[in-house]
């Protein structure tokens, strides 16, 4: 018997050396030590032991018993030790860069788009996203059958509550708010239900204001002017066509020269070496009326350009679901 506890204690002492995470060690520990671990059980057996015999047993158990708790504890603290060097920092490892962020391209256009307008005297207010049927729609004279009104185009949340599908209604809420002269320009997300190469379901615009006495379509003409040759280069020439908007009046959509072929055709411009860029006008006296100014002193124009539009010509971007994909790779380059 008492030969039986030396080769438990010599196995135990053995595994116990070469377990090498905790798991085995708590599971050796309930294997030789446990309530039915093995020298446990022997010590149970001692009683049916010849008296003589008892005596020699028990004290060899006992020790191994003392052995195998020490070895235990050794292993353990082995472990653990070995664990703390391996989380331990190696001061020779060469650094793990730290990924300077860059802005996305939008943010960049829109900051320079209203850094340029800044220099001319605007300044730049914000709208809510989640705007009412009235400043997105009613106090821009868009009557209730205009095709804008739409479902499929305009994202409704209740009744008369929309996502704002354009700028606009930074309009009527800043000229609500104050008098005249004012020059603003209100950049932000608009929100319309289309979704292709050409459009997604949100994007940005910066609609610009100015009423004063006496301003006319020739300072609309200037103020873009000035613009386009900032923000391209002072080659770059502007074409107005006639339109129509129900809150300006005259109305022109705006094109540039294409900065891409300069005006010979190409792709980028569909062949017409022209590439639209912004819708304008003189405001209609109906808004104006809207909020309260006198349409017989007054005068304004009011312009809407498209961020995403204007980032893809300064930075040949070809499709704009890129724009929000969050790749890295792509918005790392701006
Ligand atoms: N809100 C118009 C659009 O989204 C653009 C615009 C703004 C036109 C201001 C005229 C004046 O298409």
């Amino acid at each position: 018997m008492a030969k039986s506890i030396d080769e438990i204690r010599d196995r135990a002492l053995r595994e116990i050396e070469s377990a090498s995470d905790e798991e085995t060690i708590h599971a050796l520990s309930v294997k030789y030590l446990g309530r039915k671990g093995q020298v446990t059980l022997f010590l149970r057996t001692l009683a049916e032991l010849p008296a003589e015999e008892r005596p020699a047993a028990g004290k060899a158990a006992n020790q191994a018993k003392h052995l195998i708790r020490e070895a235990l504890d050794r292993a353990a603290e082995r472990i653990a030790a070995s664990r703390e060097k391996d989380d331990a920092i190696d001061v020779s490892l060469p650094g793990r860069p730290v990924r300077r962020g860059t802005l996305h391209p939008v943010t960049r256009i829109t900051g320079i788009i209203c850094e340029i307008f800044g220099r001319m005297g605007f300044e730049v207010v914000e709208g809510p996203e989640i705007e009412t049927d009235y400043y997105n729609f009613e106090a821009l004279n868009i009557p209730r059958e205009h095709p804008a009104r739409d479902m499929q185009d305009t994202f409704y949340i209740s009744d008369n509550v929309v996502l704002r599908t354009h700028t606009s209604p930074t309009q009527p809420r800043v000229m609500e708010q104050r008098t005249p002269p004012l020059r603003i320009i209100a950049p932000g997300k608009v929100y319309r239900c289309d979704s292709d190469v050409t459009h997604t379901p949100m994007f940005h615009q910066v609609e610009g204001l100015m009423v004063d006495r006496k301003v006319s379509f020739g300072d609309l003409k200037g103020v873009l002017t000035a613009f386009v040759h900032r923000m391209f280069d002072d080659q770059t020439s502007l074409r107005f066509r006639p339109s129509y908007f129900p809150f300006t009046e005259p109305s022109a959509e705006v094109d540039i020269r294409c900065v891409a072929c300069r005006g010979r055709g190409c792709r980028i411009c569909s062949n017409t070496g022209w590439l639209e860029i912004l819708g304008a006008g003189m405001v209609h006296p109906a808004v104006f009326e809207k909020v309260g100014y006198d349409t017989a002193k007054y005068t304004g124009f009011a312009f809407g350009m498209g961020v995403e539009r204007i980032a893809m010509l300064k930075y040949n971007i070809d499709d704009t679901r890129k724009f929000f994909e969050n790749d890295i790779r792509f918005l790392g380059q701006f």
